[in-house]
């Protein structure tokens, strides 16, 4: 990246359109019923967390009429491959309620060329907080010579934040399906399309990573401080050093301790990435054409990923600028830093015995980018699997990772499940009052079905969340523990997961700015642990924290 004797910069680029294989409908029913079953290995492709009728239930009975039993991802099922538009229907990307954008790229000036394999030298990507003066030079002035570039010039740093607000914020509809949002994160892309966008610049120079997992990484990195080409002046100053990096941050919850955010780190990397492993939950599900572009996002997509984002923009900006919104992120050099460890988590879970999906509508998936000579290139997702042989980079080995991929936590309470049936009142869903259940200031506790089942992971899937894509709504997940409160530590057994939403808004396409997910967690550890193996329900808590609130259909279990 940023080389500086050919001026290159990090420079990114876009999508065009995808050609994927269409798989045959007998091959997806064959998946999901193999899912179903109770395979042992998490690497069956495709998505077999498909909610069934049987197996949801809320506390206080069956939803009006089952109209929400077609979930959102049961179409997935039967949906085509998905179509990325060619960029030259870019249209111009909404950022706030009165203000669209043009965040769509120049005019390539040569033919669109394939990805080669990248022949090397390997680069070996340090840690941010271990780099020495003459990287931070180097790194720097790359920066400085990305911003001094003009507008059209595909390699600026403004180009480049731009590549991400029209992923982001609308700015592309599906190909084929004029209807049809395109957005790059609440599902399966999110890893391989941000992966590319880090990669293509300077083959002599290595990335640095902003390592938040670890000790040495609990800070925003000093060089981002200095008033340098890497500073950005939207940012929340308050988060500097000595304030450590909560990974679950959210807006407007409680300050807490240094020590907590430590210990709350470790459970939180443990449960949201290290114990995660059907691919589903793990990177997001499948983005297949026709369907709504955002299905879901997967555990390290939510946090640490987007609470890190939000940790980082301005609570004095309107829309939480630079790194708090979707569309402005690109614009602060940290985001590239942050992305890099987010893209680590990837190598990291793959080293822990992992699979990647290799459903080929994924495989095949294509995007488009500019390299450093400002040509554009068609790449793959298949070709950015293996990043070490086919992209030719690496990540500095890092102490830490073991403090949480090993990591074992307690449980809080030691009460077991007792077998009787629980009562919480809290949850009104019943033909009397078709609502969808509201997740807002207060808890919300419920009960799930737990079929007999074992497999390789066991999932608790949160069905149909309407959200308000603006808002950044956060919530904690815990099973086993309906006591618990925007107090209750995660550092502990019962913790099973966080979600958190980065706001961006939605382009005038008739739905307003609400969408609807499914979030996933994985809790086969957790039941383990807490002795909850026989239980044929489990009572799951959710506890908002951030603003906003969310609604949600129903819940199941699912075994993968
Ligand atoms: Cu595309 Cu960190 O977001």
């Amino acid at each position: 990246m940023y080389s500086l004797p050919s001026m290159s910069g990090m420079v990114a680029l876009s999508i065009d359109r995808l050609e994927l294989q269409r798989p045959s409908r007998t091959r997806l029913l064959k998946i999901a019923a193999n899912a179903r079953k109770e395979a042992n290995a998490c690497n069956s492709n495709s998505s077999p967390v498909t909610p069934s009728i049987d197996r949801r239930e809320l506390l206080a009975g069956a939803i009006a009429g089952g109209a929400s039993l077609a979930s959102s991802v049961d179409s997935h099922a039967l949906a085509d491959p998905i179509g990325l538009p060619s960029f030259k229907h870019c249209h111009r990307a909404t950022i706030s309620d009165d203000i669209n954008r043009r965040c769509c790229p120049p005019q390539p000036k040569r033919a669109t060329i394939d990805f080669k394999p990248d022949s090397g030298p390997m680069r070996v990507r340090p840690a941010a907080h271990l780099v020495d003066k003459d990287y931070i030079a180097k790194y720097n002035e790359a920066y400085a010579k990305m911003r001094a570039l003009s507008r059209g010039d595909p390699r600026s740093l403004r180009h480049q934040a731009k590549v991400h607000c029209a992923y982001c914020n609308y700015g592309y509809r599906q190909e084929g399906a004029p209807k049809q949002t395109l957005q790059i994160h609440f599902n399966w892309l999110f890893l391989p399309w941000h992966r590319w966008y880090l990669y293509f610049g300077d083959p002599g120079f290595a990335l640095p990573f902003w390592s938040w997992d670890q000790e040495g990484g609990r800070y925003i990195p000093d060089m981002f401080r200095r008033e340098t080409a890497l500073y950005d002046a939207k940012r929340n100053t308050s988060h500097y050093e000595p304030t450590r990096v909560d990974l679950i941050y959210s807006l407007g919850s409680d300050k807490k301790s240094d020590e907590q955010i430590r210990e709350d780190k470790l459970s939180v990397m443990y449960n949201n990435v290290a114990k995660v492993k059907q691919p589903d939950a793990f990177f997001g599900y499948p983005l297949r054409k026709g369907s709504s572009s955002i299905n879901g996002p997967g555990g390290v997509e939510r946090a640490p990923h987007n609470a890190v984002h939000i940790f980082c923009g301005s609570p004095d900006e309107h829309n939480n600028e630079d790194m708090g919104n979707f569309y402005s992120a690109g614009r602060d050099p940290l985001f590239y830093c942050h992305h890099g460890n987010v893209d680590r988590m990837w190598d990291v879970w793959r080293s822990l015995g992992n699979k990647d999906f290799t459903d080929p509508d994924y495989l095949n998936t294509k995007f488009l980018f500019f390299d450093e000579n400002q040509d554009l290139v068609r790449v793959k997702v298949k070709d950015s699997l293996n990043n070490e042989k086919m992209l030719k980079y690496k990540y500095q080995a890092m102490p830490d990772d073991k403090s949480w991929t090993a990591y074992e936590p307690k449980p809080l309470k030691q009460t077991p499940w007792s077998g009787s049936s629980y009562e919480y009142r809290l949850v009104k869903a019943s033909a009397e009052n078709p609502e969808a259940l509201k997740v807002e200031a207060e808890p919300v506790t419920i009960t799930v079905d737990q079929p007999k089942g074992s497999a390789c992971d066991e999932i608790l899937v949160l069905e149909d969340m309407e959200i308000d894509m603006r808002s950044a709504i956060s919530f904690n997940a815990f099973i086993n523990l309906p006591e618990a409160n925007k107090n209750t530590r995660v550092s502990c057994a019962e913790y099973v997961g966080t979600y958190s939403n980065v706001p961006h808004f939605m382009s005038d396409i008739g739905k307003g700015h609400t969408e609807i997910v499914n979030a996933t967690f994985s809790i086969k550890a957790n039941v383990e642990i807490l002795g909850l193996k026989s239980a044929d329900k489990l009572v799951v808590t959710l506890v908002p924290r951030g603003d906003g609130s969310l609604t949600f259909r129903g819940a199941s279990i699912q075994y993968a």
